[in-house]
């Protein structure tokens, strides 16, 4: 069973700036809420109600929002407002919190090492709470669609999508043997390719199902490209010495990082998904 999740929430989110100066990226309100608050819906959904937020600084507005606003709280309570907090009181009410810090953004490998005091020797979920995943209605999300995928093969998965070939030198891209329709055993990855030497149009994106051997490879990965740990060498490390799979996920993803894609976001879950409380 995989009970806990990861949420590294310590990068600069540089792209977003001034908004996030003095706010983390993923206090960013899609709508009504913000985006972490859809990561950790989507986790709860997936049976993941162990949350873990690997934090940086100026990111304790994240520490606030999933705990009690004694003052707002008692100020609205029996009121007709009181119908607002519903979605992060069920979110508090079925998720258990904790926190730790990266003290310096060495990048996306080097926060979910620093993780590992909250995970241990289990099997555990990643969430990018800027990359944001709404399902198909009525499917199961991105994270429990992984989820799945674990239980039948038992080897760290991750997610990708097929991405338009002037854009794949943002991602991380894989290169894999498919395995049955959506499903690739990983053979290569590299990090940021220059569009012409991608292995593939398939991106990873920011949903990761990780087995616990990723910590002693991560200790051992020196920084790769920007000088910073990648995730994304440990694994090849992880798919060389034994198996990790590629899945292509089911629904709409945005890149929530970008203000195109934080636009786009807004827009379609506007649209689509929002209900007045
Ligand atoms: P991004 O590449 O989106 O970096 O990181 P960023 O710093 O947040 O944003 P930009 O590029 O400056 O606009 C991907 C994810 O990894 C986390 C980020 O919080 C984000 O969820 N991350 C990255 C860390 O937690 N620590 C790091 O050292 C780097």
């Amino acid at each position: 069973m995989i009970k806990k999740c990861l949420f590294p929430v310590g990068g600069y989110g540089t792209r977003f700036l001034p908004a996030t100066k003095a706010m983390a990226k993923e206090m960013l309100p899609i709508v009504n809420k913000p985006l972490v608050q859809y990561g950790v819906e989507e986790a709860l959904e997936a049976g993941l109600d162990n949350i873990g937020f690997v934090t940086g600084r100026g990111k304790r507005a994240i520490a606030d929002h999933f705990d009690i606003s004694f003052e707002l709280e008692s100020q609205i309570a029996g009121t007709s407002k009181e119908k607002y907090l519903t979605s992060i009181r069920d979110v508090m009410d079925n998720a258990i919190f904790s926190f730790t810090r990266q003290n310096e953004m060495k990048g996306l490998g080097h926060a979910i090492l620093t993780g590992e005091t909250l995970i241990g020797n289990e099997p555990f979920g990643v969430v990018l709470a800027d990359d944001l995943c709404v399902p198909e209605p009525g499917e199961d999300n991105v994270l429990a669609q992984m989820v799945k995928i674990y239980k039948q093969f038992r080897c760290s998965v991750v997610a990708v999508m097929e991405v338009p070939e002037d854009q794949i030198h943002k991602y991380g891209v894989i290169k894999g043997e498919e395995m049955k329709e959506g499903l690739y055993r990983i053979e290569d990855m590299v990090e940021k390719p220059k569009n012409e030497e991608a292995p593939s149009n398939l991106a990873i994106i920011g949903r990761y199902i990780l087995t616990p051997d990723i910590f002693d490879i991560l200790r051992d990965t020196p920084p790769g490209i920007n000088n910073e740990v990648q995730i994304t060498d440990a694994l090849l490390k992880q798919a060389k010495d034994g198996c990790v799979l590629a899945y292509k996920l089911k629904g709409t993803r945005f890149d929530c990082g970008s203000v195109g894609g934080f636009v786009e976001a807004t827009n379609y879950v506007f649209e689509n998904v929002y209900k007045e409380p």
